[in-house]
């Protein structure tokens, strides 16, 4: 299995929570990165059979630059005629999860909306940090590592 994590860490906590999301993906072929470092052309050509896009709640929103990047990243798949069997989502955040919910729901819609995206994970992957740039809350890392060996066997159960 071929995965490709990008994010948008600009402090290194979503690095952290990629870093830990990987673990349980242990054997598979992986490129984590952040989206600036990988042209949305160049990741359709790495052929993933998943891919974890990254975001953050910045500024009261989701932070632009991982909507922007799919769209481009759709974009290619859909003219090549392509498509990436899974999609996942994780996002830092702040606030409490009761006062950001309206912008993840807003985010999975639209991930669930990418047509070059044939199964998107039904959950939300979320880690709070505890101040403005972290650092992540305590216990954070160890619950993604639960939560990521969860959703390999949501992939595992789906046939392709
Ligand atoms: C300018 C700025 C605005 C932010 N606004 C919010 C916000 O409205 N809600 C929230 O939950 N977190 C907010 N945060 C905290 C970010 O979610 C946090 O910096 C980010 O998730 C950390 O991940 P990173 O280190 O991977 O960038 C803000 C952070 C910055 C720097």
């Amino acid at each position: 299995m071929k995965v490709l994590l990008v994010h948008d860490s600009k402090f290194g906590n979503g690095e952290k929570v990629a870093k830990s999301i990987v673990k349980a993906f242990d054997g598979s072929e992986i490129k984590s990165v952040h989206n600036k470092n990988i042209k949305p052309k160049d990741a359709v050509e790495y052929s993933a059979d998943v891919l974890i896009i990254g975001n953050a709640v910045r500024m009261f929103r989701m932070s632009g630059s991982a909507k922007r990047w799919l769209k481009k990243f759709n974009r290619i798949l859909t003219k090549q005629d392509k498509s990436i069997p899974f999609g996942i989502s994780f996002i830092t955040h702040m606030r409490p999860i009761e006062k950001i919910e309206s912008h993840l729901i807003k985010f999975h819609k639209y991930l669930m909306g990418i047509e070059s995206i044939i199964n998107v994970y039904p959950e939300y992957i979320l880690a709070q940090v505890e101040d403005i740039e972290g650092p992540l809350r305590s216990g954070v890392l160890t619950e993604i590592e639960a939560q990521s060996s969860v959703l390999v066997k949501w992939i595992n159960s789906i046939d392709i």
